[in-house]
């Protein structure tokens, strides 16, 4: 490869960058027409959204039905390449009572740090002092988003002790409304670090927003009753014992944080799917939600599970949500506000709640499976079709395959060449 002709990538057109990356790497026509191949987002907006686009890369889209959150159906489009993820949290969804949620208004943190102090503690009673004064400026700063009845809230200050002494860590709180917030945060905390530098004396390094969205909280809670846990297993499992084994999972994520970190990690299949499929910053709200996990204590599974009076099992998930309807990808991906359009959300903090709503379903979802007939057969046929499709299976072999294959429990490539074998000649 000759890296001389990846400078000045940016500058090409797609068209040049796709012809460059096919000659640079061996591309026959085949994989050069999956890069030249237009898709929903078309290039003209990839080519605005990231540096160097030389084509774009799709996932499954799929729709989770069954949500009834706070008695409004809905029906939950996700994005994402995992298998069974979409089935077991419609699934979920099904077997519950229907959830109620809840979500905090959309203020978000923004961070300055100030150092060069001699005393932190001192530097952040002086800027708490001019709180008026400098939530007034800041109230100057994004008109459009006061209109729209945002805008800044609150400052707090906290003095930090570091081995490069003595820093203050400001907070900005500002409602930010249906956006995810880091455009109107990183404004703010940039417009208005001269004037802490000073009314400290001291230097402002950072200014950015915080991923850790403890004001924007997102709340669901339902109940799976025993008969529906019974019936969710086709009688094979009492639906008490279904309720011991979920609580027994909880209380195993809540004691190592090795698994609970997985446990959240089964959270976030459903939750990252969404925020993807709407047009969200998949990193931020991961970053948020397993910092939360930790806020204050150590490292704790995002949802939590008990029994009822009557011996069903309630479960409830909180974790902060900082979604956006506005700006950003939401609102230039094609797909994205397809999505939206599909859950007919009217504001972030509705999008919130229905996600939280899908976390918790999600979670149950894989403890059921996990506490009853282990992950692996619920996988399995998806899996198996996959596996169909290496060993060379058409479109209306897979499934005869893929079917024998999880029969037998023998999903591997030479079993579904085996068996594509046993099928021709039959034919
Ligand atoms: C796999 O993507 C997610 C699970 O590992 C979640 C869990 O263990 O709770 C099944």
């Amino acid at each position: 490869m000759n890296t001389e002709n990846f400078k000045g990538f940016y500058k090409k057109s797609i068209a040049e960058r796709q012809d460059t990356v096919a000659k640079e790497f061996g591309l026959n026509e085949q994989e050069l027409a999956l890069l030249k191949k237009e898709g929903p987002l078309s290039f003209a907006v990839a080519d605005r959204m990231i540096e160097n686009v030389i084509g774009t890369f799709p996932l499954p889209y799929g729709l989770a039905p069954n949500f009834n959150i706070d008695g409004k159906e809905y029906v939950v489009p996700f994005a994402i390449e995992e298998p069974s993820v979409v089935a077991a949290a419609s699934n979920g969804a099904k077997l519950s009572s229907g959830f109620t949620t809840s979500a905090d208004e959309a203020i978000m943190i923004g961070q300055i740090q100030v150092v060069g102090v001699k005393n932190g503690a001192e530097a952040a009673k002086k800027i708490e002092s001019k709180k008026k004064e400098l939530l007034e400026f800041l109230q100057t700063v994004d008109p459009v988003l006061v209109r729209f009845g945002g805008g800044p809230r609150d400052i707090k200050c906290f003095a930090l002790k570091t081995t490069r002494g003595d820093m203050v860590d400001v907070h900005i709180l500002v409602d930010v409304k249906d956006a995810m917030g880091a455009n109107a945060i990183n404004t703010m905390t940039e417009k208005v670090f001269p004037k802490i530098e000073e009314i400290t004396g001291g230097k402002v390094v950072l200014r950015i927003i915080s991923n850790l969205a403890v004001y924007r909280l997102a709340r669901a809670k339902t109940t799976w009753t025993k008969e529906s846990l019974t019936e969710s297993t086709k009688g094979e499992v009492k639906g008490e014992d279904v309720v011991e084994g979920i609580l027994n999972a909880y209380e195993y994520a809540t004691a190592t944080q090795f698994r609970a970190t997985t446990h959240n990690k089964g959270i976030m299949n459903g939750i990252d799917a969404v925020v993807i499929a709407t047009g969200n910053d998949f990193r931020a709200i991961e970053a948020g939600a397993h910092s939360f996990a930790s806020y204050k204590r150590t490292y704790q599974p995002l949802t939590k599970y008990y029994k009822d009076k009557d011996g069903n099992l309630v479960g409830e998930i909180e974790l902060p949500l900082a979604l956006g309807l506005v700006g950003g990808a939401t609102k230039v991906h094609p797909m994205a506000q397809l999505s939206l359009k599909i859950l007919g959300v009217k504001t972030a903090q509705e999008l919130a709640r229905i996600i939280a709503a899908v976390g918790l379903s999600q979670n149950f979802a894989a403890l059921r499976a996990l506490s009853t007939e282990g992950i692996q057969r619920g996988h399995m046929r998806l899996h198996a079709k996959n596996i169909a499709v290496q060993a060379g299976a058409s479109a209306e072999e897979i499934d005869f395959v893929a079917e024998k294959m999880a029969e037998t429990k023998e999903v591997n490539q030479a079993k579904a060449e085996s068996l594509l074998k046993e099928l021709r000649a039959k034919k």
